[in-house]
């Protein structure tokens, strides 16, 4: 068996925590053959809650979690830690957009990432879930210098998932034959879900999906639309944010960056831009990437379509825009924000 592995997950009394600790746990992320110490990181009015999830952990008799460290003390959470799952962090109520919560949680992500420049290791994988998620995880790395700026990313995998799950839905066929859908930039109703590029199996033979879906008033309406706003139709349903499903697609996320992308596949993740498709330089923007070694690299020169261009200007300028509303929040000089 290999050495165990700090994995903390923040927020770990909430509802996403809920889902997601179970996956992590079982091995679903970092492998069967990984031994897991889980650091459940909360705030002090949830000490409570968080004493019911670890006797929950506890009963589930998982064979791979030789620890839980349960604590409100970021100096605790993230000490050592190879992997960080950032999920605590107020969620939206209907009528709201995921930026309107930038003000209450960003300072959350300036704390923890000076936590975790002081006591992860320094080769963890950040993955922010908390929206705004992009800024947020802006602002954590910025406050983290000590860790390369590569090890910090946002979640637009729920997005990929749900544009994913939209097309096999249209063309008829299972989820695993539809590949390459990407998302580009903020995981806000903003979101380009791009199809353009995507591949899809049918009867045995790979087609692009815009000839297997042959309705192009669809991949630039009701598809970007249904994405974009998804978020919204599970609030307006639930009453509260998406869980279960935001739990997978952290998993799903941090599986791939953990074992990397089949050749000829790529998966969306918000990283730091380096200005690849006109985007700004230095916001987290989403690309489509390819992972190996647990390193990304943003997928190169796939040719974009002049609406797919406008959309991509559109998400990039709110990104700027949330950039600058974190630096007044934070009245922060902090020099490589
Ligand atoms: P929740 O309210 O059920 O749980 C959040 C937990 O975070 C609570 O237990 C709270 O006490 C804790 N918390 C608050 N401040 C903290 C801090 N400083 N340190 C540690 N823990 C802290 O919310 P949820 O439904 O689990 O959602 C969490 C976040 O994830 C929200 O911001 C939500 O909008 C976001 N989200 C993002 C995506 C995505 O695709 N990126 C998807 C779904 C939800
Ligand atoms: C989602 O996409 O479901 C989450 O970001 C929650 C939200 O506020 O929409």
């Amino acid at each position: 068996m290999a050495e165990p592995i700090r994995v903390v997950v923040t927020g770990a009394a909430g509802q996403i925590a809920y889902s997601l600790l179970y996956m992590v746990a079982r091995g679903e992320v970092f492998g069967k053959d990984q031994p897991i110490i889980l650091h459940l990181l909360d705030i002090p009015p949830m000490v409570g809650v968080l004493e019911g999830v670890v006797m929950e952990l506890a009963d589930c008799a998982l064979p791979l979690l030789v620890e839980v460290v349960p604590t409100t003390d970021p100096a605790v959470g993230f000490k050592d830690v190879s992997a960080a799952f950032l999920v605590g962090a107020m969620p939206r109520k209907e009528g709201m957009e995921r930026k309107d919560l930038l003000s209450a949680n960003v300072k959350i992500f300036r704390t923890q990432g000076q936590a975790l420049d002081k006591f992860a290791k320094k080769d963890v994988k950040v993955l922010v879930v908390g929206n705004p998620a992009n800024t947020n995880a802006l602002v954590c790395s910025s406050y983290a210098p000590s860790i390369p700026r590569e090890n910090f990313s946002a979640m637009t995998r729920l997005d990929q998932n749900r544009a994913t799950s939209q097309i096999a839905a249209k063309v008829g066929v299972p989820i695993s034959a539809v590949n390459n859908i990407i998302i580009w930039g903020n995981h806000s109703s903003t979101q380009y879900p791009d199809a353009g590029q995507g591949k899809v199996v049918v009867n045995g033979a790979v087609k692009s999906v815009v000839d297997a879906v042959n309705d192009a008033s669809y991949l630039q309406g009701a598809f970007v639309e249904t994405v974009q706003k998804r978020g919204a139709a599970v609030i307006a349903a639930r009453k509260m944010s998406s869980a279960m499903s935001a739990a997978k697609a952290a998993c799903d996320h941090m599986h791939d960056w953990w074992n990397g992308t089949a050749p000829g596949k790529f998966v969306s993740m918000g990283v730091f831009s380096d200005g690849s498709y006109n985007s700004p330089k230095d916001v987290i923007f989403s690309f489509p990437v390819e992972i190996k070694n647990k390193q990304w690299k943003i997928v190169e020169g796939l040719t974009l379509s002049d609406f797919a261009k406008s959309k991509l200007s559109i998400t990039g300028k709110e990104l700027q825009e949330e950039k600058d509303e974190a630096l007044s929040v934070l009245d922060s000089n902090v020099s490589n924000l």
